[in-house]
This record gives C-alpha cells, structure tokens and sequence, in this order.
C-alpha cells in the first residue's frame, strides 16, 4: 500500500516467451503490478515497462528473444519519458548478468522463483537502482501461494507444483525452475474453490512440468487432488499438463475413469520411438512400456485422447532409430504432437555429447515426422465427424471471410463453427457443436445447443 501511494498511474506492456507456466507467471506479475498502480498496454510505445518473460528451452526461442529485445535499442533515443526494459523468466534465470552485459537498454534481470517480488523490483529501478540482476531460488522447504487471475473468463491456469528433478539429458528447465516442490492438495483445493465462488472460475489447468510426481515430499498423490477436486460445486472441467511417463502410476491411470470432470485427455510426452535414444536422453522408460501405458488408459476410457512431444535428431541418433520413431508413431497414433529439432542446451548432458549429425539431417527426420503425424492426425478428424462435442467458446476467427466461433473440446481439439446471428456474443458460452468436415488441424462444424455461460453437466465424453 505505501509503494502504491508513491507511485503514479504507468503502463506495463509484456512479451512472453515459452510454456503455459510462463504465461500463468506474466498473469501473476500483472497482478502484482497492479497493486502498484500499473495497467496492462498492447502498445509497446505508450509504456512505461517493458516485460520480456522469456523462454530457453530451445535455441529459436533464445533468437526469438534477442532479435525482439535488441529492437528495443531504438526506445531509448525516440523517447523521452523514463522506460524501463525488464527481462524475467527462464533466460533471465541463467543468463541474467550477461544479457545485462548485452545489451545496455536492459535495466533489470530477474529469474523465475522471484516473480513475487517484481513490485519491489520496479520500485527500485524507478528510483534510480538500475541494472541489477535477482536470480535467486527460493530456499524454504514448502511452496505456498494463492493464484491470481487478472482476467474476467472462466479458465484458470493453477500451479500445483514448480521445477522439475528429472534432468533429461537435453533439457534445460531443471536449470531454470530449480527442484521440485509441490504445493498442499488442501490449499489448492481452497484456492479452487475461491476462485469458481468469487472469479467465476469453471475450468481449470492444472500446471507443472511433471505433475505425476505431484506431492512426493508431502506424501500426497496427484490422483487423489484429481479426485478431491470431483465435489467443488460450480466446477466442471479439469485439465492437467504435463505428464512423464516414468510416473504414471495404475491410480492415474483409474483416475480417468472415476472422475467425471477429468478431461479425457492426456499429454504425455514420449520423445522418441527408440529404446537406445531414450536410454540417452535419461527418460526412465522404454517404448514398450509407454505403449503400455496407452492400453491401459484407452482400458480405462475409450475416449481418450493422447497427444505427445518428439525430439528429432537427438545427438548421433541413427538412421534406424529415427525410424523406430516414424513406428511408434504409427503404433501410438497419437491425436497430435509436438515435435522438435534437438537443440544444444548450454549446461545439459546432452551438450557435452560428440555429435555428428547435421542440421539438415535434423530437419529431414523433422519434416519426415511431421509428414507422417499430419496423415495419422487427418484420419483421427475424420472420425470425429458427425459426432457432437461439448465446447467451451473462446472467440471468433476469420475463416476466409467468413466469422467463426471457435473453441476447444474438452479431449483438447480445436473447433470452428458458424452461428447465424451475429447479434448474439458466443464467447464463454457452452455450447454442443457436431463436427460436419475436418482437416488435419482443425474441425468444422455447426452449433446444436447453447447452454449459455453455465455448464450443463460433467459428462465430457463426445455423443
Ligand atoms: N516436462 C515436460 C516433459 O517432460 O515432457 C515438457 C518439458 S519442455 C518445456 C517441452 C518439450 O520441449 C519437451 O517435451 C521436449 O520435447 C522439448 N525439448 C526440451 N528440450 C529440448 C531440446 N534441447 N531440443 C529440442 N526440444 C526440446
Ligand atoms: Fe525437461 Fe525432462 Fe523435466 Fe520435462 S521431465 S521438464 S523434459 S527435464
Ligand atoms: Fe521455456 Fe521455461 Fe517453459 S524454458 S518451456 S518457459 S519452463
């Protein structure tokens, strides 16, 4: 309250960079910023604070965040009111000093367990204390916080963990978000519950980047936040991401045949299709057991939908093994994924690996990968047609010239459909839409109930 009174009415604009955690921590640092008397601006030439929140986990992520923040050189000399350039999130973590080196516009760095603390932070550069750089961890033994939503819709982004202890052999986020620390399933369900009273909160994504190892240093378990979450009155969809293999347990599995509000969707990362290349990547589990995996969860609901992520090219990943993938991917049939080029993360295992395959070999297989999947995914739209899904409307689209509500099922695939008035705003509404045409990335179709913005009921399966 006193650094409120002391400072005047600014603008904030953000750039965010990455995962849907780095999304939920810009929402977070909003919401800080504006107790202090900031307000959110799309116009990066009326603010007063720029916010890169940004992202390492790949290099086109670290070149999309240097090209941007270099265009800010120019903010310096057009303007004369005091700007201030902030850079937060998983670069700011390891590399903080040295972009301050960098890149001489950047007034402040910080990393990703001092999000909390970006009030004080401001305060500081606007008196005056420039170029710093806060990287800390947060030393205590439980992670404790209330969710803050700074929007006026239905979905909520809630973490339930943070960091991750896993230490796959490319990745860079263990270095980033530090070790794994979960949250109380007591609190989370508190905090759920406030927000569907008072924010009007339906849906919620649950956030970590492991979340079946969810409550270990508290002795609780994922599947039994899933279901305590099954009596809040006024909630109706839960979603969850992501999900490591290696823990999946039998009651996740289970879980998704005794909750009704559970999303009949599963992210779940596997990688590669090669038991040699995952045995390098440090995943703990082999392709048959993934594939097990998926056997028992269509057991569980045979409406599951699984999607999945794809390393291409990992350090000497041979011919043979990259084919073992383009298998499993025929095998999984997975309903999408993503997929990447390995990228060389400084400070990982991977990069102290001699590799001798190119770029171009990486994006041969990438494409090969995407070729195929793109086939696989045109198929499982197709089946989708004539059936009727429960959709939660977000918004229009323009489909050449034409205006679309769109939206996503509560299995996580995109819908489009037309309305014949325009008078009436869809969004938020719940509504049945039957798919009448699909591509590989998208469905069309056209809207058979509008429940309004209440949901009708939990049952998310398609009819
Ligand atoms: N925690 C999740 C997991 O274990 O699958 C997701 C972590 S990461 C934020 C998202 C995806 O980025 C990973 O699943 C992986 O496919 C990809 N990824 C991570 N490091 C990579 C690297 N060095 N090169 C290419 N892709 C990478
Ligand atoms: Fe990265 Fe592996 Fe942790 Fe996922 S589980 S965040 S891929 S180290
Ligand atoms: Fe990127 Fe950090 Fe998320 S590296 S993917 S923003 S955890």
């Amino acid at each position: 309250m006193q650094i409120e009174q002391q400072l005047p009415p600014r603008k904030v604009w953000f750039r965010t960079y990455g995962c849907q955690m780095n999304y939920h921590d810009s929402e977070r640092m909003m919401h800080h910023l504006s107790n202090v008397n900031f307000s959110r601006t799309e116009e990066q030439s009326e603010a007063d604070l720029l916010v890169f929140n940004t992202c390492a986990v790949r290099d086109l992520a670290n070149q999309k965040f240097y090209s941007h923040v270099g265009e800010t050189k120019k903010i310096r000399h057009q303007n004369t009111k005091q700007v201030k350039i902030a850079v937060s999130g998983c670069i700011a973590q390891t590399e903080g000093k040295e972009l301050l080196k960098k890149y001489p516009q950047i007034d402040f760095t910080f990393g990703t367990d001092v999000i909390d603390n970006i009030a004080e932070m401001v305060f500081r550069s606007f008196a005056g204390d420039d170029r710093f750089s806060i990287n800390t961890w947060d030393k205590s033994s439980d992670y404790s916080i209330e969710t803050k939503v700074t929007h006026n819709n239905p979905q909520a982004f809630i973490n339930i963990m943070k960091g991750c202890d896993k230490f796959c052999s490319y990745c860079i986020v263990p270095f980033t978000r530090g070790r794994e620390k979960s949250r109380k399933l007591l609190e989370i369900k508190k905090d759920i519950e406030r927000l569907v009273e008072h924010s009007g909160v339906q849906e919620v994504m649950l956030l970590g980047q492991n979340v079946n190892s969810f409550g270990k240093e508290n002795n609780e378990r994922f599947a039994d936040l899933i279901m305590a979450l099954e009596d809040i009155k006024g909630l109706e969809l839960v979603r969850y991401t992501t999900s490591h293999p290696y823990d999946v347990t039998p009651e996740m599995i289970s879980v998704h045949k005794d909750a009704k509000k559970l999303a009949p969707h599963l992210h779940l990362p596997v990688q590669s299709g090669s038991n040699t290349v995952l045995k390098r990547m440090l995943r703990q589990y082999s392709v048959e057991h993934y594939l097990s995996l998926l056997e028992q969860l269509k057991r569980a609901n045979p409406h599951m939908v699984i999607t999945s992520d794809i390393i291409a090219g990992f350090p000497n990943e041979t011919e043979q093994e990259h084919q073992e993938t383009l298998r499993l991917l025929e095998k999984a049939r997975f309903d999408s994924i993503f997929s990447y080029a390995f990228s060389v993360r400084r400070g990982t295992k991977a990069a102290r690996m001699q590799d001798i395959l190119t770029d171009d070999i990486r994006g041969k297989r990438l494409r090969e990968i995407q070729l195929l999947q793109l086939k696989i995914q045109e198929d499982h739209r197709k089946e989708m047609s004539g059936k009727i899904y429960k959709v939660l409307v977000d918004g229009t689209s323009d489909m050449k010239g034409i205006k679309k509500w769109k939206g996503r099922t509560p299995c996580n695939r995109l819908v489009h459909f037309t309305y014949p008035s325009h008078d009436l705003d869809l969004t938020w509404h719940w509504v049945d839409v039957k798919v009448i045409s699909s591509t590989a990335l998208s469905c069309q179709g056209e809207l058979v109930f509008d429940y309004g913005k209440k949901a009708p009921n939990s049952d998310h399966n398609p009819r």
